[in-house]
């Protein structure tokens, strides 16, 4: 296995820049503007975004680097990347719990994406009318979830210069101005400053269990960690780029938008005396009526949508493409039919979470034993203990497994001062990555969905 001699028709990140484009942009989605902000209003504002930075750098950080190790080692696919690595080996199981982990994502996720698009087309119409008549509304919902899927598909298939990056290139950069231009906006509301309070100073008396496995699961999903989308990532990367620093770029432009999200959202909600603890319809439910009573609401409120929607492509990109290059590598199937029959099983596969959204079929909505939604049910054992169970055999794999001296000649190719940090990064994978993580998966399944 030649993992120099497959690039060629792999396809390769043209530029470092390309490549901190499109990871961002897998990392940059509706878990930072719709999942952190709901989670940190629930939290606590401030002292949830006081643990969620810690978990960034002391988890997602090491866990991200030895992703895009793995990756540009192996030039693989999750799958391909453990096999090559470790012939023989059990290891490849984490690598087909990733693709099975990227599909379960892909179909829920593409139901709120759906969702998102519509709600570019009801702000426009001025047609703002409940949330409920909106989900429960299957002519229109199941249309927008399977359109996004197919959009997903199309650019997948334009593989990785043509497809991904250009994508990200264009789509990235108009992201961050929009959502500058909106945090203006809010901030010069009348009473902001008390949501802003609200989100930046901490309380660290509110600081319990669950704010810290909220942090840490909102970490690892916002992050796109666990799954293996970073080792396929990585496998783009070229030998000579700098795995330390494409990473840290990533995590940080990653939490930037997090951070940004917030500052939109907060000072908005508290302007307009709306409750931050309003779960996870707060974007659907509460910012249309934010919009509606803003000046120009009809615009703001559409080019949010559309922002929400341009993040949610970026990312619903990157969950395909593992699936995808797994296909290709390893059953040497085409690009061009595999995203589409993976689009098609996806499709299946997110029915019942679309399905189980508001007004539509009871028992989905509010399932026996769990009392959640099928798609709420999804996000718990797949967007948070699977991409946990995920991060932390991949840390175990680079801190105990893998011969460090290969993972740091790896590193050391693109970044020859690694040496230096190399003793913080193996004791973080090796002891507070693994420790943490069962700490939080322990509790995570002792709460329950
Ligand atoms: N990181 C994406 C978001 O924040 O919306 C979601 C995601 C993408 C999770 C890709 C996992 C993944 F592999």
């Amino acid at each position: 296995m030649n993992p120099e001699g497959n690039l060629k028709q792999r396809g390769q990140w043209s530029s470092r820049f390309g490549f901190v484009l499109a990871a961002a942009g897998s990392a940059i989605g509706l878990g930072n503007i719709w999942r952190f902000p709901y989670v940190a209003g629930e939290n606590g504002g401030g002292a949830f975004l006081f643990l969620y930075l810690i978990c960034i750098l002391l988890l997602g950080l090491p866990v991200m680097i030895a992703e895009l190790t793995i990756g540009r080692h192996s030039g693989k696919n999750p799958v391909g990347a453990f096999e090559a690595i470790r012939p023989g080996s059990p290891w490849k199981i984490i690598g087909y719990l990733g693709v099975i982990t990227g599909v379960c994502i892909l179909s829920y996720y593409s139901v709120l994406a759906g969702y998102t698009v519509g709600y570019i087309g009801k702000s426009i119409a001025g047609n703002l009318s409940s949330y409920e008549s909106f989900t429960s509304n299957a002519m229109i919902s199941l249309p927008l979830f399977a359109a996004f899927i197919a959009l997903t598909c199309f650019v997948v298939q334009g593989g990785v210069r043509n497809g991904i990056e250009k994508w990200a290139r264009i789509l990235m950069p108009v992201l961050f101005v929009l959502m500058i231009i909106l945090i203006i906006r809010s901030v010069t509301l009348e009473g902001a400053g008390r949501g802003l309070s609200f989100y930046l100073k901490p309380d660290f008396s509110k600081i319990t269990g669950k704010t810290f496995n909220a942090a840490l699961g909102q970490a690892f999903f916002s992050l796109s960690l666990g799954m293996g989308a970073m080792i396929t990532y990585g496998s783009y990367i070229k030998k000579d780029d700098n795995l330390v620093i494409s990473g840290t770029f990533v995590a940080f432009f990653d939490t930037l938008i997090a951070i940004m999200a917030g500052l939109l959202i907060f000072p908005a909600i508290f302007a307009m005396n709306m409750d931050p603890t309003e779960g996870t319809g707060l974007v659907f439910k509460v910012l249309p009526e934010i919009f509606r009573l803003i000046p120009g609401g009809t615009i703001v409120g559409a080019f949010f949508f559309i922002l929400l929607s341009i993040a949610a492509l970026t990312s619903t990109i990157s969950l395909l493409e593992v699936v995808t290059a797994y296909l290709v590598d390893e059953k040497h199937w085409l690009r061009s039919k595999t995203v589409w029959i993976v689009g098609g099983i996806t499709f299946v596969v997110g029915l019942p979470s679309l399905l189980s959204q508001e007004g539509m079929v009871p028992w989905l909505a509010d399932l026996p034993l769990v009392h959640t939604s099928f798609l709420g049910l999804m996000d718990w054992i797949f967007g948070n203990v699977m991409l946990g169970v995920g991060a932390f055999f991949i840390a175990i794999f680079v801190g105990w497994v893998w011969k460090n001296g290969d993972s740091t000649k790896e590193i050391l190719s693109g970044f020859p001062g690694f040496g230096r940090i190399a003793p913080v990064f193996y004791f973080l994978l090796k002891y507070i990555c693994p420790i943490l993580i069962l700490v939080v998966l322990f509790f995570l399944i002792k709460s329950g969905a």
